[in-house]
């Protein structure tokens, strides 16, 4: 069940989220669209920072987002790609329309029937789906202890945010990757990157400055981070393609 108030904290942000965030590597991208398609459309597309791996791999790229916030980013970043403002459960463009759909950070957010019943219908027969999911390095103490303390249930689970290759109605799952490599980053940008959080952005002040007083304890404590500026963050993305059925 998708927790609507989490879902839609993203309607608050979209410059910050451009600038704290981490991108996706080139890889992910390749393994979903190897050889260049007609059209490719990325779903949920936040401020566009999965979009523009398409770009050069589709002759026309299409971004679908329900929040403005992000589009507006998106749309200036991004001039060539055409923006639409829609949710994955009504996704603003034909039938067979278009030849791959990625969706990037942002399966967990759907109505996953509606959203699956949509995507098959804007795909052309035997079209493919790409899910990303940037996750935490199971092997950086420090990064998976503060993921604890934003993510208690979902870091308790697995470490992860909700990347699984589940069966999705109406398509066949056929390849799993994942991708480890590292960002640097600033002691100062990682703290920011949390408060783009949707456990943050819905968080009243004490609770969210509970959860910095906290992370910045693991980083003080940690001899990977403790008395840095900056460090090497690890970060792990699944690939998770499918095809249409
Ligand atoms: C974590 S962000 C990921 C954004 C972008 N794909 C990226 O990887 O940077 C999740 C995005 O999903 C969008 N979203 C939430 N509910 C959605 C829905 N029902 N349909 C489409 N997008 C949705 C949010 O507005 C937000 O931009």
């Amino acid at each position: 069940m998708v927790d609507e108030v989490l879902a839609k904290s993203f309607e608050r942000i979209g410059a910050d989220y451009d600038r704290y965030r981490p991108g996706f590597p080139q890889a992910s991208a390749d393994l979903i669209m190897p050889t260049p398609v007609r059209a490719a459309l990325d779903l949920g597309a936040g401020t566009g920072k999965f979009t523009e791996l398409l770009q050069g791999r589709a002759e026309r790229v299409v971004a679908v987002e329900p929040s403005s916030a992000m589009l507006d980013v998106l749309t200036v970043k991004l001039p060539a790609v055409e923006a639409l403002q829609g949710s994955a459960e009504r996704i603003p463009v034909g039938d067979s329309s278009v030849d791959v759909v990625t969706v990037a950070q942002a399966l967990h957010w759907f109505d996953r029937v509606a959203a699956c019943a949509e995507i098959a219908r804007v795909l052309v027969p035997g079209g493919a789906l790409g899910l990303v999911w940037n996750h935490s390095d199971p092997e950086s103490a420090w990064d998976r202890a503060a993921h604890r303390i934003a993510h208690p249930a979902v870091a308790e689970e697995d470490g992860t945010t909700s990347s699984a290759a589940d069966e999705l109605p109406g398509f066949v799952h056929v390849r799993h990757e994942q991708i480890h490599w590292t960002e640097r980053i600033r002691r100062e940008g990682y703290l920011r990157r949390w408060s783009t959080v949707s456990s943050f952005l819905v968080a009243d002040d004490d609770e969210r400055a509970r959860m910095f007083a906290e992370i910045e304890a693991v980083l003080d404590a940690d001899p990977e981070t403790r008395g840095r500026d900056e460090f090497d963050l690890s970060l792990v993305t699944d690939v998770f393609l499918y095809r249409r059925a």
